[in-house]
């Protein structure tokens, strides 16, 4: 019998991890445990569909607790750890940036620690990917090249800055102790399952409760979006054919103004709903803007592309489309998440 491939997913409880369990599960070769602190952002809700699936295993902690980790290891001895786990929004990183160094770089310290004493005690198949960003780049102008693999980490908020020292610590644990370690760099991410405080699922949320959506600065700020399931295979691809200690850009070639997009959102809610007015018009509310404020992110995705022959297929309008329906046949999913931290957080925050 062919034996099975093993993944520890940490931060499996959040938006892309969620949606990555979801796909990898399917093949009945693969095994699954989701290690996840389940923080504000993390859902077990998202995986309510594969709860009982014999190959999905949910462990309850905090990729910076090594004794938990070490047990965990020694029981199911993973051939795969794909790291999701981070505190990710910029906004929360610019109030509490504490939170962001201890998950995003001595969690991930203690990750790569056990992870390596591992490989090198069981001589298996193993890979560690690290989940990153494209904001360890920093912030084009708008006729700059968009950011390839060779660009210098320039971070601007507490959040990119823990992400590419994360992505540094990864970089060392290959170099100096031979980690089987890879990472991908991805841009805006959008789809089902997207916490309510990141700009696409916050402005159909608030169009949903009829309440202002707050537009940071004057609105033209670009964001490349990747609908989530693109990044799920580009993931895939990286884990079975990428070169052990590389780096790989994901992009999805959609640059918008974050005020082209709320009006895509609004425009399409009020064709669902039948509505006269322009909603766009009456919700906008210009508010003061974000410190350090990235003005544009854009992604060359050329070397996955050539390398591992990936390429983003959703096109932004059919990515939005399917996302909005999500949310609006998802009541269940958004009543929950509204009735936990969310709702103290927009009171704190936008009101
Ligand atoms: P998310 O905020 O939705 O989920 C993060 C998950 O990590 C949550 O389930 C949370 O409970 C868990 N977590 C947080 N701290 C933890 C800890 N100390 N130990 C264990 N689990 C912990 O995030 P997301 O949007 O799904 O992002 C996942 C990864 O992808 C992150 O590393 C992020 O930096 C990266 N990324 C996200 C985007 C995007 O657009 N969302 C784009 C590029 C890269
Ligand atoms: P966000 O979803 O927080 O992602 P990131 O900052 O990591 O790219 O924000 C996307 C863009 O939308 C960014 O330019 C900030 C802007 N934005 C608003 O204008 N209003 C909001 O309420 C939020 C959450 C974001």
């Amino acid at each position: 019998m062919k034996s099975k491939n093993t993944f520890i997913v940490t931060g499996g409880a959040g938006f892309i991890g969620s949606n990555f369990i979801l796909k990898v599960i399917k093949d009945p070769n693969n095994f699954v445990i989701n290690y996840d602190l389940l923080t504000y952002a993390g859902n077990l809700n998202n995986l309510k569909s594969i709860e009982n699936n014999q190959n999905y295993f949910f462990v309850k902690g905090d990729i910076g607790d090594s004794s938990k980790l070490n047990g965990l290891f020694d029981k199911f001895k993973p051939n795969f750890v794909v790291n999701f786990a981070a505190e990710t929004h910029v906004d929360r990183s610019i109030l509490n940036p504490k939170n962001f160094l201890d998950t995003n770089i001595l969690g991930l310290h203690c990750l790569l620690n056990i992870s390596t004493n591992y490989f090198k005690s069981h001589k298996k198949l193993f890979k560690f990917l690290n989940i990153s960003t494209d904001e360890v780049y920093g912030s084009l102008n708008t006729n700059e090249l968009p950011f390839n693999e060779n660009n210098q980490f320039k971070p601007n908020s507490p959040y990119s800055a823990s992400k590419a020292s994360g992505d540094h610590l990864v970089r060392s644990y290959n170099k100096t102790f031979g980690l089987p370690t890879l990472t991908s760099n991805c841009s805006n991410n959008y789809g089902p399952m997207q916490f309510p405080e990141k700009l696409i699922p916050l402005v159909i949320i608030n169009y949903l409760n009829n309440k202002k959506i707050p537009v940071y600065g004057d609105g033209k700020n670009i964001r490349d979006w990747l609908y989530v399931e693109d990044h799920i295979d580009a993931l895939q691809m990286i884990l079975s054919k990428g070169e052990i200690g590389d780096t790989y850009n994901i992009g999805g070639e959609n640059e918008f103004e974050n005020l082209h997009i709320i009006k895509i959102i609004c425009d399409y809610l009020d064709n669902h709903f039948d509505k006269n007015e322009s909603s766009f018009v009456r919700l906008v509310n210009f508010v003061k803007d974000r410190e350090g404020h990235d003005f544009r992110y854009a992604i060359d995705s050329s070397k996955i592309n050539k390398k591992l022959g990936w390429k983003a297929k959703v096109a932004f309008n059919k990515g939005i489309d399917k996302t909005i329906k999500w949310y609006l046949n998802n009541n269940d999913w958004l009543n929950q998440v509204q009735s936990r931290s969310y709702q103290k957080w927009i009171n704190q925050n936008y009101l």
